[in-house]
């Protein structure tokens, strides 16, 4: 995978380029500089929320349609960043639209159960080989209420996850993600750090990190942290890692997982909400082959509106199903969501559509890795399902402590600028990967391997 016999990249050459390549950004984008200046009167940062946030200004969208997007400057591009991931499905597909425009005919919110809701959760089911399920609005909202959940279940309170995996803004999960190299800690110590502000101490030293792809490190952290009278009640984490890039679990790791997390009686949460759906009709359980006790859910589940779930075991469930935890929401299994996720799940993300998937992802992989060959650049393309990425790195990346030793963020920053100024739009962000949607087709894909490969010309001519 990794190049090793990478070219020397001239770092003033990068800089030169991201300059050029802002300047026709901003140029291309005046009237989203306007909306700015008008959406800041009133919107904190101009934005509904911080990972929308841009400097100078964020580009306002306008319309999507199967997989393309426009701002508000009428720029025309394929959409790679499908929002954050949820929109797998591709924009406004027909079979979603009808299932939303039916069930607006017929009421939108009860607030009491419809028959979608049991629908949507025998598919779930069905896919995931977990027997019960409730519902959520958001990411958030299902690794909260899992979190809560195997507490109860466990009867403990402190929480393990992966040091730089993000699982949503509350607090139990806002712990070690995105810190400075030097703040990490040591590799069998991984520090807990609160990610901003507004956290309480108490609860970001409940949160416990350790390192992905690192199963005996776990083990022994959950063995000191049990002599500590402070055992885990559950690890969660992603099968895969999707906010650093890519990361792939290494053979044997998650089996490893699954055997520790059992023998020390710990609830293993695999949270879904970006592999879910989109790396296999399964998630990352069908894909990987190891099953936890709960999965959270949520992005590519509502077709495009908020939308999350939580499947786990009877066992593991009992605790909601002998109300001891109150799992809530007014929104909960909305009708509206629910007849979108039924019409995504049994419609559109169809068998067909995964091996589309995967066979366009192995195109986009291959077509950035002979790039990367042809150019000698250091790096590699990875990725799963609808999910990929150019890793900028001499080395493989396995955890965050190797992501922040060697990622060349400032080649991220030019890759981005490279998309969005060839009609690619991109996730921002040194920690996002592309989506594909099951409307992509092989041409589509291969405009982002064509922005590549001018980038790679560029930095190496
Ligand atoms: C793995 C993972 N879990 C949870 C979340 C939180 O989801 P939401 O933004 O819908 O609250 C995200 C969001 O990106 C995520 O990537």
């Amino acid at each position: 995978m990794a190049v090793n016999a990478a070219v020397q990249i001239d770092r003033l050459r990068i800089k030169e380029l991201i300059e050029r390549e802002e300047k026709a950004l901003n140029e291309a984008t005046r009237k989203s500089e306007a909306m700015y200046k008008r959406a800041h009167a009133v919107l904190t940062g101009g934005v509904a929320s911080s990972y929308q946030l841009r400097d100078p200004w964020p580009i306002y969208l306008e319309r999507g349609a199967g997989p393309k997007v426009w701002d508000v400057d009428g720029n025309e591009m394929y959409d790679f960043h499908n929002g954050f991931g949820s929109m797998v499905q591709g924009h406004a597909h027909p079979a979603i639209g009808k299932a939303i425009r039916d069930r607006y005919e017929m009421g939108t919110h009860f607030a009491a159960p419809t028959e979608d809701a049991v629908v949507v959760a025998e598919e779930l089911q069905r896919r995931w080989g977990l027997p019960r399920w409730r519902y959520t609005n958001s990411g958030s909202e299902s690794t909260m209420d899992a979190i809560r959940i195997a507490r109860a279940y466990a009867k403990r309170d402190t929480v393990m996850k992966i040091f730089g995996s993000y699982h949503g803004h509350h607090d139990t999960v806002m712990v070690s993600i995105g810190v400075e190299y030097d703040k990490i800690g040591d590799h069998d110590n991984l520090a807990s750090l609160p990610y901003g502000a507004g956290i309480p101490q108490a609860t970001v030293d409940m949160t416990v990190a350790v390192p992905f792809n690192d199963a005996p490190a776990m083990e022994r952290r959950i063995e000191r942290l049990t002599e500590e009278g402070r055992k885990p009640a559950c690890v969660i984490m992603e099968a895969a890692m999707m906010n650093l890039g890519v990361v792939l679990p290494e053979p044997g790791y998650l089996e490893a997982v699954r055997d520790l997390t059992r023998r020390h009686g710990i609830v293993l949460v695999f949270d879904e909400v970006k592999t879910g759906l989109a790396i296999a009709a399964g998630g990352a359980t069908a894909r990987f082959g190891v099953e936890p006790d709960m999965v959270t859910l949520a992005k590519t589940l509502g077709g495009g509106l908020p939308s999350g779930a939580i499947g786990a075991t009877e066992e593991v469930f009992e605790v909601v199903e002998n109300e001891k935890v109150y799992q809530v929401g007014t929104f909960n299994g909305n009708p509206l969501t629910m007849a979108a996720a039924r019409a995504s799940l049994l419609e559109v993300l169809t068998p067909d559509a995964y091996e589309h998937l995967d066979a366009l992802n192995d195109r986009l992989l291959a077509g950035c890795e002979a790039v990367i060959e042809r150019y000698r650049l250091p790096g590699y393309a990875v990725g799963v399902g609808a999910k990929g990425c150019v890793t900028f790195s001499p080395e493989t990346i396995v955890d965050y402590e190797t992501y922040k030793a060697h990622q060349d963020g400032e080649l991220c920053d030019l890759a981005w600028l490279y998309n969005m100024n060839r009609g690619v739009f991109m996730t921002p962000g040194r920690e996002e990967e592309w989506t594909l949607s099951v409307v992509h087709s092989f041409e589509d894909g291969d405009a982002f391997v064509a922005a590549f490969e001018e980038m790679a010309a560029d930095l190496t001519a």
